[in-house]
């Protein structure tokens, strides 16, 4: 009987992009997904951008630049880097989108109908420059223990010292670098301990929790009252305004987890289904979220217990998984661990990272560790030398022919092969996927074994065998093919490959169970590499760049307004832009497109700046287009950037001016700023999504 089964895996916040320790948990719910889809199962997998909240208010304003227009761009560097990774969603919409709003106004009803909220007077910091609440994470000061300047306000970064921001010395404000008031405004709260009974229920009986999370929550939460829920913030906020509470938006994660139902009713429209029959309270549905540690409490207590409130199909399991360490440590941004998924796609394939994290994940909470020297060779070993090479060693003998027509006698190997299928499904089914790999690799052994005691490549050299190198190549390749269904929903790369290979899709696990005869075996085509560490370190080293020219970028102070900003501003008041600029450099006179086209404007990244001897003003930059194309500029941008600031960075260069002999060397191009010169220069660059070589238009 098919399941009917919707996936979620976390929304990942607008305000960053998509890395490798996210890339755990994304990886993992495609490869479940991918799974169930194989086993014939009816299975939608729904994502979506996280993209309320202060975070991504403050990011706006650095940028200079609406919210809406910073998470459009974000989403969609977040799809390319899934696609990149073959995460395939079903849906991937925002919590920003009017399904999702409907989707919370419909629950805010039922929970405001339930008698679960209630008023109360919270006091917090207040900028009164940029006008805005503030968050822990905005606000440093003097450190009230051991003195030290310029620390966060929720702890101490040099004597461990907790306190709250109210208790800094000096505090300060990273927006505006006022200084902070504490105000105080009403909040509205949830009382979740009226939920007990439900919850206890829940998170305690009926499989829904892996064990280790069931005890954490009884030991850790369950054991005293349940703390009231603080869930709505005062303007400004970014986020969806409270009905019956104008000035006041839901806490971004009110509505962050009701975005799966929004993203589900995007689904629906486009394929004319109803979401009541996902999420509805008799809907025969499962539900599985698949989420980090970090916020298990989200989701196994706010969670169940809103979709309860509101009548709605709670989840048949969540899934927790661990976190992700390099080498046995936390991601480090400067030791270049802190790796990018773009990053991680301009040096390494997709499937090398996805295999690996299958061989280590397992059902329970355990961080995972990336050990790259492990990698490297685990890949090798595996796939190169295991998998891949099965085919390559036969499917040159059959090129141009076809497999057996009927499947020879191997011994008994496809058949000892097509019983592990129930043991292997069984594994991914559990989020097992170490096991699985282990028993594939385990079939990739024996048939390794087979190859090597048959010796196809000798058989080859006696034209009186031919039938009998058929056969053996046609054992082979279907024992390749029968490791491939089974490793498809880790590698759906390799599994194209072989269906190129073999004439015929894998589309479903019995494929693993029924041999193939008589279809046509394409011409070889390589179907993975060898890795080289060099590659890995040559990622690190650009993942370290990478991060140290953000962290300068960072460094900045955000925009500050002179008025007040909040919704109850029109965004032209915000800003009041002068005239003086355009004043003192009236605009030049009109070109036309095929003026504009002539110059080729390119992104391209600082790989290096010097200081140039005997020169005021001038830097000399190295640039990169991407590809191994670098420029040599010299820069009259001395008074305005520190060399070290500029290493890593995007800009803007005219990629195709003809060079120029200078006193100090030969100039390749020009870098675009804006600003009148010396201290005034302000270089362009591109949003974030933008890469070395894109043309400007
Ligand atoms: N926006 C929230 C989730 C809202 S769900 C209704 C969020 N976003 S996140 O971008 O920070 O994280 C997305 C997912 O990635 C989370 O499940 C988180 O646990 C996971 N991971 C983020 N960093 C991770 C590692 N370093 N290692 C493993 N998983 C990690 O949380
Ligand atoms: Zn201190």
């Amino acid at each position: 009987m098919p399941r009917q089964i919707l996936v979620t895996a976390a929304l990942p916040y607008a305000n960053g992009h998509i890395h490798i320790g996210h890339l755990v948990e994304y990886i993992q719910t495609d490869i479940w997904v991918r799974f169930q889809k194989l086993r014939g199962h009816r299975c939608i997998f729904v994502c979506a951008d996280d993209t309320h909240g202060t975070a991504i208010m403050i990011r706006a304003r650095r940028e200079g630049r609406s919210e809406e227009a910073v998470i459009a761009d974000m989403r969609e560097a977040h799809m390319r880097d899934f696609a990149g990774f073959q995460i395939q969603f079903d849906n991937y919409g925002s919590t920003n989108s009017p399904d999702n709003k409907e989707a919370c106004h419909q629950i805010w009803a039922a929970i405001t109908k339930a008698g679960l909220v209630k008023t109360r007077s919270v006091e917090q910091l207040f900028d009164p420059v940029a006008g805005t609440f503030l968050a822990d994470r905005f606000v440093r000061g003097t450190c009230p223990r051991c003195t030290a300047a310029d620390q966060p306000g929720d702890n101490c970064s040099v004597c461990g010292a907790a306190y709250t921001p109210a208790d800094l010395r000096d505090p300060r404000s990273i927006l505006s670098n006022a200084v902070p008031e504490l105000r105080s405004a009403d909040h509205l709260f949830i009382e979740l301990e009226q939920l007990r009974p439900f919850l206890e229920d829940w998170s305690q009986n009926g499989g829904h929790l892996q064990s280790e999370v069931a005890r954490y929550l009884k030991g850790n939460f369950l054991g005293d009252p349940l703390r009231d829920w603080d869930i709505s913030r005062p303007a400004p906020y970014f986020g969806f305004e409270i009905p019956d509470h104008p000035g006041n938006y839901w806490y971004v994660w009110f509505d962050a987890p009701i975005g799966y139902i929004g993203s589900t009713r995007e689904w629906c429209r486009q394929h004319s289904e109803h979401v009541e029959a996902w999420w509805g309270r008799d809907s025969a549905a499962e539900i599985h979220h698949f989420i980090g540690k970090d916020i298990t409490y989200f989701h196994t207590l706010f969670w169940p217990g809103m979709l309860h409130t509101a009548g709605l199909n709670l989840p048949s399991k969540v899934h927790v998984h661990g976190f992700l360490t390099v080498d046995g440590e936390k991601m480090s941004k400067s030791k270049g661990t802190f790796l990018m998924a773009s990053t991680w796609l301009r040096h390494l394939p997709p499937g090398a990272l996805r295999y690996y994290y299958s061989t280590k994940l397992g059902p329970g909470l355990d961080d995972i560790d990336l050990n790259v020297e492990e990698f490297v060779a685990r890949v090798n070993t595996d796939l190169v030398n295991k998998v891949v090479n099965l085919a390559s060693r036969c499917a040159g003998f059959l090129a141009g022919q076809t497999l057996a027509d009927t499947y020879p006698d191997d011994g008994g190997l496809f058949a000892a092969g097509a019983a592990r299928g129930d043991a292997i499904a069984a594994f991914y089914e559990d989020c097992n996927y170490n096991a699985a790999t282990r028993e594939i690799m385990a079939l990739a052994d024996r048939a390794n074994k087979y190859v090597d005691d048959l010796q196809p490549w000798v058989i080859r050299k006696d034209p009186a065998r031919s039938a009998e190198l058929r056969d053996v190549c046609s054992v082979t390749l279907n024992l390749f093919r029968q490791i491939v269904v089974y490793l498809s929903p880790v590698l759906p790369g390799l599994a194209q490959q072989t269906a190129e290979l073999l004439n015929q899709p894998i589309t479903s696990w019995d494929e693993a169970a029924r041999p193939l005869t008589g279809t046509l075996v394409s011409p070889f085509q390589h179907l993975m590499k060898r890795l080289e560490m060099k590659q890995v370190q040559a990622m690190v080293e650009e993942s370290r760049q990478e991060n140290a020219a953000e962290q300068s970028a960072a460094a900045t102070p955000v925009a500050q307004s002179a008025t007040p900003v909040g919704p109850a501003f029109h965004p032209a008041d915000r800003w009041q832009d002068a005239g003086d600029a355009l004043k003192n450099e009236p605009l030049a006179a009109e070109c036309t497109i095929d003026d504009f086209t002539k110059v080729d404007l390119r992104v391209a990244r600082v790989l290096e700046a010097n200081h140039v001897e005997g020169a005021n003003k001038l830097l000399q930059l190295t640039l990169s287009l991407g590809g191994g194309e670098v420029r040599n500029v010299f820069a009259g941008i001395k008074a305005a950037y520190k060399p070290e600031d500029l290493v890593g960075r995007l800009v803007i260069c005219v990629a195709n001016l003809k060079p120029r002999q200078m006193k100090f060397g030969l100039s390749q191009g020009m870098i675009c700023a804006s600003g009148a010169g010396g201290t005034e220069v302000f270089l362009l660059s591109p949003d974030t999504g933008a890469v070395p070589g894109h043309r400007v238009h």
